[in-house]
């Protein structure tokens, strides 16, 4: 079954972007069809996974109803590509009919089936865009810098997911946190760790076991339209990604269940 998967923090500057390439490079890698769309104006997913937009359709054309996101797709090296340009950046205030936060699900949905995975970059904003998205996806994660800024703004966000949840699409989650430029050695990542262990609790979910440390590599990767996976495969980063992905795309652990049986266990027990 195809798993829809958006990446996103409003927050600028985390590695979303970074993210859904090492995503979409690691599980290409893997074999998997996968299907990126690059939701924020400003295309940086479409240029680091290397494809030239030139007269083709983008996702904003697919968003005005201008074409179909079959239209939209650029074959890439890496994966299939939606991608974006600037003319994105005006689309909340074009975006007005009812109906609106389902466009891009209903889009994807004529789609879906030939990829395994479709991953959505997000805009650095809770946006029309970013409202789309969320409806659209079977699951969120949340890239997040080790630093105290990085907490900021986590109350709107989780605000924004809760109303998603509740009046567009009961099915989504929240699959984890993905700590970026993370460094143990630090003492301020021990403290953010924390913090961000208690935003995960409020956002009902938890930190991704693997984080992601800083690179070179990462940044230099986006120049070459490679990913990290196939820019650098030795690098301690794409090892890291790998062994996101791995993570990722296992089933989540069920942790309440065992605690449930016993219970039921004992209840039944008691009650002969
Ligand atoms: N782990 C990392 N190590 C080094 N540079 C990174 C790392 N993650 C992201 N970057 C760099 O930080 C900048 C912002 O990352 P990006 O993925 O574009 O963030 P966002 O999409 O959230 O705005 C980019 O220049 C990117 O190359
Ligand atoms: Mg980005």
């Amino acid at each position: 079954m195809t798993k829809i998967i958006a990446v996103t923090n409003q927050k600028g500057g985390v590695g979303k972007t970074t993210t859904c390439t090492g995503l979409c490079g690691g599980l290409a890698e893997l074999g998997k069809k996968v299907l990126a769309i690059d939701l924020d104006p400003q295309g940086n997913l479409s240029f680091s996974l290397g494809v030239e937009v030139e007269d083709n359709f983008t996702i904003y054309d697919v968003m005005k109803g201008n074409c179909d996101i079959g239209d939209a797709i650029i074959h890439g090296d890496i994966c299939d590509v939606v991608p974006s340009n600037i003319l994105l950046s005006g689309l909340e205030l074009e975006m007005t009919g009812v109906g609106r936060e389902y466009v891009l699900r209903e889009q994807i949905g004529y789609v879906k089936k030939d990829y395994d995975y479709i991953i959505l970059d997000t805009p650095p904003a809770l946006s029309v865009l970013t409202i789309n998205a969320y409806t659209a996806s079977d699951e969120l994660i949340i890239p997040m810098l080790c630093e105290v800024l990085s907490l900021q703004g986590i109350a709107q966000l989780r605000q924004t997911i809760f109303a998603v949840k509740r009046y567009y699409n009961k099915q989504l989650t929240v699959r984890g946190i993905l700590l970026n430029k993370y460094n143990p050695r630090l003492t301020l990542t021990k403290e953010v760790e924390e913090l961000a262990q208690m935003i995960a609790d409020q956002l009902d979910t938890t930190i991704f076991k693997t984080k992601i440390s800083a690179s070179v590599s990462i940044a230099e990767a986006p120049a070459h339209g490679e990913s990290i996976i196939t820019y650098a495969p030795n690098c301690r980063a794409a090892k890291e990604y790998k062994s996101f992905i791995k993570e990722l795309i296992s089933p989540p652990a069920k942790e309440s269940k065992p605690e449930k049986i016993q219970k039921k266990q004992k209840s039944s027990g008691d009650g002969k």
